[in-house]
């Protein structure tokens, strides 16, 4: 019960991210730290990519960029789809390929 809570209240605030910011992200020199701050990445995989608010959550920093970027696109286009990535699909509807690449390059910089 408390768990469902906290996840609708974590996806508002995702929301609210979005709406908040998805006009300052610039369409050059993608700054993949930047845009995962600004499009509310962190609301559910944490601050630092590691730390998800969920223990269902997958952890990211460190991940293979190839292998993150592919899951990024998958969720996005529904190929990869189960009851816990519908969540994320929303939200990447709002980031672009060059954003997911920015983001994945800056998963791997990550320990
Ligand atoms: C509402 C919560 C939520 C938000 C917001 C969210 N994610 Fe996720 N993400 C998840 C969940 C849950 C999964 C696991 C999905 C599954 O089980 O298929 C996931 C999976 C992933 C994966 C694949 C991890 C793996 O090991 O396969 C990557 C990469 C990822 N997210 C990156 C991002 C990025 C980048 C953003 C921001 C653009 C983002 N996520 C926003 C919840 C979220």
């Amino acid at each position: 019960m408390k768990s469902k809570k906290v996840t609708l209240t974590i996806a508002a605030a995702a929301l609210a991210g979005i709406l908040l910011t998805s006009t300052s992200t610039s369409a050059h020199a993608v700054d993949g730290a930047a845009v995962y701050q600004a499009k509310a990445c962190l609301g559910c995989h944490g601050m630092d990519a590691k730390t998800p608010v969920m223990p269902t959550y997958p952890k990211l920093a460190g991940q293979n960029a190839a292998y993150a970027l592919q899951q990024m696109k998958d969720i996005k286009s529904g190929a990869r789809a189960n009851g816990m990535s519908v969540a994320m699909k929303a939200v990447m509807q709002m980031v672009s390929d060059e954003e997911m690449e920015a983001i994945a390059q800056w998963l791997e910089s990550l320990n």
